[in-house]
């Protein structure tokens, strides 16, 4: 397998290095030159639980969720997007803080169940869902399942009859709107998500025949890793404007109207982290705007964030396991890389493929002036995670840390590729630290093949 142009080729400079120092600042802390996750030391982390490991911080954590609820307080209801992160415990930590859970599959619905999450308290999208999954959300009572197209539409209504049900159902929409800035846009153009706007006033009218359905509300999901406040303000002000058409033409408010995801952090040098200050303020004219439209009068207002609310909790830690050059370039091998963050290593969804931010964890107070390409273990070129860094001089066993790294990092990666065991997650809290998965076994998975005949 051998692809050399995918891989994050933008070399960088000092001004990365301080880029990624400012990050660390924001969510962590430094001590002696070595990265400090709330009260505990990375060098005692792995001391106690290897490497590659993802750690998370629940201080960060808490963090994004209070800056969620400023940007949109109560009565919005927050939906934790569990596909960004679907470890239990992350689960459990936001439904304790009162969120619902979006679902996008039977897996999930399962998953959301066993962290407690009542199915009331969830919501179901995502193109592709079976009448299998449909009839176990149907069954289970989840609180609404999003629609994506008029022939999942119709499956759900005959799936509701012969269950002898009605089907909680929102639809979501495919705004006329275009994303301008969202790297993995949604909406806007041709796409498997949501029903066409255009399409929407003919669905309307379907939907009043189909009499197991019950109609919840709009959607609208148009993109992800949005940064930009005054483009996610134009999707809520659209929204909005939507709902109400289609609250005039039933004569009556929808019961609810799903803002979506789609909160970005920064991952790459010179990107700014979305201003919440402006975004709240913007929010907050909208409600008032719109408060006195008799259309929405009790119309509960969701909002599903993943990545925005566990992203930067995440940090995934590697150790060098060796150090070459080749041809006048130095390169540095992990032990981990690709497999256990797809992302980082430019293979998910990125245009341009830029390096995450990346340090050496226990030489932070060193000057990051020697360029060198950051690699990890599998035979691919692929496996980079960045080409021509400015890092410190680094040496054998070191540690390569990625920040930016609690969402759809290890839930989106390749984990079986090369028979490495995949990292265990470790949750940090102060000065504890709790094993939150072990380490996998490659090994283990042999028990399910099934031997050849012969
Ligand atoms: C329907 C839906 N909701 C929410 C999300 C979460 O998006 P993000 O993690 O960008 O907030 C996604 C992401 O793909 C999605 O498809």
């Amino acid at each position: 397998m051998s692809d050399s142009t995918a891989h994050p080729d933008e070399p960088t400079t000092p001004s990365y290095a301080a880029w990624v120092d400012r990050l660390i600042a924001r969510h962590f802390q430094r001590d002696h030159g070595e990265l400090v996750i709330e009260g505990c030391r990375v060098s005692d982390l792995v001391g106690q639980y290897g490497t590659p490991v993802y750690l998370y911080s629940q201080a960060v954590m808490a963090a994004s969720w209070q800056q969620l609820r400023h940007v949109f307080p109560e009565p919005f209801r927050i939906l934790y997007s569990m596909k960004a992160n679907p470890h239990p415990a992350i689960l459990s930590f936001f439904l304790e803080r009162g969120a619902g859970i979006e679902i996008a599959s039977a897996g999930e619905l399962h998953g959301a169940r066993q962290a407690g999450c009542l199915a009331g308290q969830m919501v179901y999208a995502g193109p592709g869902k079976q009448d299998v999954e449909l009839a176990l959300a149907l069954q289970a009572g989840v609180g609404a399942i999003h629609v994506e197209s008029l022939g999942e539409l119709r499956r759900i209504a005959q799936l509701a009859t012969s269950l002898g049900i009605r089907a909680p159902v929102g639809l979501r929409v495919n705004p006329r709107l275009a994303s301008a800035v969202g790297s993995l846009q949604m909406g806007g153009r041709p796409t498997q998500f949501g029903i066409d706007e255009e399409r929407l006033e003919s669905v309307l009218g379907e939907l009043d025949r189909l009499t197991a359905i019950d109609f919840v509300g709009l959607h609208l999901n148009t993109g992800t890793q949005l940064l930009d406040a005054p483009t996610l303000l134009a999707y809520y002000r659209h929204a909005l404007e939507l709902a109400q058409r289609t609250a005039a033409r039933r004569r009556q408010p929808l019961r609810t109207l799903d803002f979506g995801g789609g909160f970005g952090i920064p991952y790459f040098q010179g990107q700014a982290e979305l201003d919440t200050d402006r975004l709240a303020a913007g929010v907050g004219a909208l409600m008032a705007e719109y408060a006195g439209a008799a259309e929405r009068s009790t119309t509960e207002y969701l909002i599903e964030p993943g990545r925005y609310l566990v992203g930067p909790a995440g940090v995934y830690v590697t150790r060098v396991v060796d150090v070459k050059t080749s041809r006048d370039q130095q390169f540095v091998v992990l032990d981990g890389g690709m497999h256990h963050h797809l992302a980082a290593s430019g293979n998910f969804g990125q245009t341009l493929r830029r390096a995450f931010p990346l340090a050496v964890l226990n030489r932070l107070d060193q000057p990051a002036d020697r360029p060198v390409t950051v690699v990890g273990p599998l035979c691919t070129p692929l496996d980079t995670l960045g080409k021509q860094l400015a890092l410190p001089a680094i040496e054998v066993g070191d540690l390569v840390g990625i920040f930016q790294s609690g969402a759809y990092a290890r839930t989106a990666s390749p984990l079986q590729f090369l028979g490495h065991p995949s990292p265990p997650e470790v949750w940090v809290a102060g000065d504890t630290a709790r094993l939150i998965r072990r380490r996998g076994v490659w090994q283990d998975s042999l028990a399910d093949v099934v031997p050849p005949l012969i």
